[in-house]
């Protein structure tokens, strides 16, 4: 049986020789970004391509192709990236670097409906592949709104752009929203598989590509120190919060009528849900990881009823640190009657034996009191506290807090006895901080997902399954919202609506503020 087992390790393709510590570059290949003038390709898709290239992890020869419509000759392209490369990149601009990187730059001029621009598209790769020995691998980045995905797959279908030959590859790589409920993204999700097969699309939950959430697993399945307490034994509640001070000044177009729950809980914060409460997977194979969070996203249930264990609230005028800020009203673009809730908070159960009564609360927010990440697992209070009662006011629940963003890093909270003669017990905290534990930075997400998406090492991105199973579990809170009419207003730079702090008090719990 032993030896029977050691048969298969040993026959596993998935081991293989190669030290894993070390970087892999990415083989042959280009990429196509649509959508090339947007502000994600300009603040995070071009100065990522250009820290891969300066980390020496793409490819010689590597090309980037822009498609839009604006009237740009290879050198316009060119000028913009370098602009956005010199405005956002993580590292340092290093001339001989991005002189060699430029000469792989194209620009294709076109809209989505036209044939031509296409069959353009398609000579520049063919051309590509004979220049720079591209070699017929080629990713597309559609960083578009997702009406338009329909008619780019069919324009990559029909130029046979999407269908690769003699052992290349086709991807395509999408941009979240994936559909506004659970029927659209089913529908936008049949549009992609007709062209692409599951194995070639490549969906970016950016949060996914941050160093602070792949540590989750770390910290889970690498240690004997935190499994034993991971459960309903010994873990009270869990909170996740994702909070931004910024407004959505100049986002009208993309936010309005999406808002905070379409825009973050359905991708972001469940998915760092699911790193929480999975089980460990039998190994980090893509294929065993997506089947562990499948199985956690499917035990997971709104805690009823709605009204109570969710909340909703769109920011007003306030301050934001010394600035007075307009509320969402008066922000350019947003109609004067939006709806669109700003600030979302959910509550979940996941119905396993490991969480069964460990209620999740979620919540993120815009313009609240400050920008952090994180995720909190609140422990019950210990069952008995031999000291006088005096002693113990001050201390609080312990809790392990990961701090995904910013000031990456970990902190235990727990009681320690306040010098002095008296045993007076108060919370302290244990901390783990990036900058200083290691001396390599994090490469910014998108680095890693793109680098990914050229290797093939598909881990890191979200299934279809994965998508639909979230709509399932938000589509009810939506619909329950959408009866309700306006959300309550907060006070920009607070913590957001009355009725969030009501659902956890509700239950004697409270937000942390962070
Ligand atoms: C995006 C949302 O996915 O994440 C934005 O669409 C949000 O609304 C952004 O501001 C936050 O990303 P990060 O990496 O700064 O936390």
């Amino acid at each position: 049986m032993a030896s029977s087992r050691a048969a298969r390790r040993h026959h596993n393709p998935l081991r293989d020789e190669r030290d894993k510590r070390l970087p892999r570059i990415a083989g042959p290949c280009s990429m196509v970004i649509f959508g090339v003038t947007g502000d994600l390709a300009r603040r995070k898709l071009m100065p990522a391509i250009y820290d891969l290239a300066n980390r020496g992890l793409l490819p010689t020869g590597f090309a980037l192709v822009g498609f839009a419509r604006r009237e740009w000759a290879d050198e316009d392209f060119a000028q913009v990236v370098h602009d956005a490369v010199r405005a956002h990149s993580r590292t340092p601009f290093r001339e001989d670097v991005w002189h060699e990187l430029a000469k792989g730059f194209r620009f294709v001029q076109g809209t989505f409906d036209d044939d031509d621009a296409f069959d353009r598209l398609s000579a520049t790769l063919t051309a590509l592949d004979e220049e720079r020995g591209t070699d017929g691998n080629h990713a597309f980045y559609l960083s578009i709104p997702p009406d338009s995905f329909p008619v780019v797959c069919d324009q990559l279908k029909r130029s046979e752009l999407a269908q690769p030959r003699d052992g290349r590859w086709r991807r395509v790589v999408i941009e979240k929203p994936f559909g506004h409920d659970l029927a659209s993204a089913r529908k936008l999700n049949a549009v992609v598989n007709s062209v692409f097969p599951e194995q070639s699309v490549f969906r970016i939950d950016h949060y996914l590509g941050k160093e602070t959430v792949q540590n989750i697993l770390a910290l889970r399945f690498a240690n004997q120190l935190f499994d034993p307490v991971w459960s309903a034994h010994y873990i009270d509640h869990v909170q996740i919060t994702m909070a931004e001070d910024i407004g959505l000044g100049g986002r009208a177009g993309y936010y309005d009528g999406i808002g905070a729950a379409r825009d973050v809980i359905q991708n972001h914060l469940l998915q760092l849900l699911a790193l929480v409460a999975m089980e460990e997977p039998v190994s980090f194979a893509p294929a065993e990881l997506q089947a562990e969070k499948i199985k956690v996203l499917s035990a997971t249930r709104n805690i009823l009823p709605l009204e109570e264990n969710s909340a909703r609230g769109q920011y007003g005028p306030g301050w934001q640190g010394n600035e007075s800020v307009c509320g969402l009203l008066d922000e350019e673009g947003f109609a004067k009657d939006s709806t669109t809730e700003t600030y979302a908070a959910i509550a979940l159960e996941v119905d396993t034996r490991r969480w069964a009564g460990v209620p999740f609360y979620l919540r993120t927010g815009k313009r609240l009191g400050r920008r952090v990440t994180e995720i909190a697992l609140v422990f019950k209070r210990a069952p008995h506290l031999p000291f006088d009662s005096t002693m113990t006011a001050e201390l609080g629940q312990n809790a392990l807090v990961i701090r995904v963003q910013p000031d990456e890093g970990v902190t235990l909270r727990f009681g320690s006895k306040v010098p002095g003669s008296s045993m007076e017990v108060r919370d302290v905290n244990m901390d783990f901080s990036y900058g200083e534990a290691f001396t390599e930075s994090s490469p910014e997400a998108y680095e890693r997902l793109i680098l990914d998406v050229l290797l093939g090492e598909p881990s890191l991105f979200p299934v279809n399954d994965e998508v639909e199973l979230s709509w399932e579990i938000l589509d009810p809170v939506l619909r329950a919202w959408a009866k309700k009419g306006r959300p309550e207003t907060y006070e920009s730079g607070t913590w957001g609506p009355a009725s969030a702090d009501e659902m956890l008090s509700r239950t004697g719990r409270s937000w942390r503020r962070p």
